[in-house]
């Protein structure tokens, strides 16, 4: 059997999302599908629409979601129809050799859908990340699907799908940020200010926010931010540093992706500090330091994939301390809109007055 159903779709590099009728297949062998309630807007659903990192075109966008599973295929245990699920863009597949080695949250060979979604014509939709999730229903593999507590809001529990749970990861996970650390965050968006919530759950006793916008580092306040540095106005090293004795920040997150502010991160930690790059730089951006400096400062300078998450380990744990009013996942959700408004999200995200709009059906 297949199901038909309305989603968001890419047709052509740079051209408007449209709203399609779509098949999606019954799950087959190992797979799940699954009916959508929320699906954030990331920046990565508009990089598939510039063609910015593949030309697989047509593209199903949508990949910060959570939802019911509807129904599941053969060998199917870990999840069941029924379950409120948030999907993951890294099910392991527990044989790569990161998995071999114990580290499966580097996993090298994720799993996905083995069959296709299609357009009406029989045209193959490429899924973004592997999840398609503007749609009312996505067929994924069942390991994309985390399930979770069921009473959490399905719009802030999808955004720990990707970004919430990027910067949450970056700090507690790729920084291991502890009790009475101090932190820097350079760049307050949705992945920023989840570095901020995360480095507060993780004790840091000091996390200070850097962005260029004073909205934004509002709401970092408001995430637990105890400094904020516009840094527009003032030097953002030298502002870390004076709020630090002097010294720099133990981790710096830098939740931008750029080298100019991969540079701030470097030289606004403490020597033996760490610097996590969680923003994504685009192909052109090239890193200048001196290397006696990368030496001579000691420490570590770490990339953050997916906030170094292992849905399974990650997802629940944060659900539960969203549930019991110690992470504040609602403060992510700055609208709720409709499955036609993605274009018109993705013209909010250049305004940035969102940390992130979210799709709900
Ligand atoms: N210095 C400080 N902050 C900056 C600078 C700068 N030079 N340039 C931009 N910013 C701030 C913006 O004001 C904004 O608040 O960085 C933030 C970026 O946030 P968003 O655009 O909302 O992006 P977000 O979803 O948080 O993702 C950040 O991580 O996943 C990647 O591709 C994503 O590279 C992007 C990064
Ligand atoms: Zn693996
Ligand atoms: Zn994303």
């Amino acid at each position: 059997m297949t199901h038909q159903v309305r989603a968001v779709v890419a047709r052509g590099k740079g051209a408007p999302v449209s709203l399609e009728t779509i098949i999606v297949p019954d799950p087959g062998p190992g797979e799940a599908l699954v009916k959508i309630e929320a699906c954030g807007v990331c920046h990565t659903d508009l990089h598939y629409r510039e063609g910015g990192i593949n030309d697989d075109f047509p593209f199903l966008l949508g990949h910060e979601a959570a939802g019911v599973v509807e129904s599941v295929g053969e060998g199917v245990t870990d999840v069941a129809p029924g379950d409120f699920v948030i999907l993951n863009w890294r099910a392991v597949c527990g044989q790569c050799r990161a998995c071999l080695r114990g580290r499966p949250w580097y996993c090298f060979d994720t799993h996905n859908a083995k069959q296709k979604m299609t357009l009406t014509d029989g045209t193959e939709l490429s899924p973004a990340l592997g999840i398609g999730a503007f749609a009312e229903k996505t067929l994924v593999a069942a390991g994309q699907c985390t399930k979770v507590d069921q009473t959490a809001s399905a719009a802030a529990a999808g955004l720990l799908g990707c970004g919430v749970m990027a910067g949450i990861g970056a700090a507690i996970n790729t920084g291991n940020v502890g009790r009475g650390d101090s932190v820097a965050v350079i760049g307050c968006g949705g992945v920023g200010a989840a570095a901020i919530a995360g480095s507060n759950l993780a004790g840091a006793a000091k996390v200070i926010a850097v962005d260029i916008d004073d909205r934004k580092l509002e709401t970092a306040k408001k995430l637990g931010a105890t400094h904020t540095v516009n840094s527009k106005d003032a030097d953002a090293v030298e502002a870390i540093r004076e709020l630090t004795g002097g010294f720099g920040a133990d981790v710096v997150i830098e939740a931008v992706g750029r080298p100019e502010t991969y540079k701030q991160a470097f030289y606004a930690r403490d020597l033996a500090g760490t610097v996590v790059l969680v923003g994504v730089p685009t192909p052109e951006m090239k890193l200048e330091l001196p290397l006696l400096d990368v030496f001579g400062r000691g420490g570590a300078l770490k990339s953050s994939w997916y906030g170094d998450c292992l849905p399974s380990r990650d997802f629940p744990m944060l659900i539960d301390l969203y549930l019991q009013g110690r992470l504040d996942l609602d403060a992510f959700v700055t609208e709720t809109i409709a499955l036609d408004e993605v274009e018109k999200a993705f013209e909010r995200m250049h305004h940035g007055d969102v940390l992130r709009s979210v799709v709900v059906l």
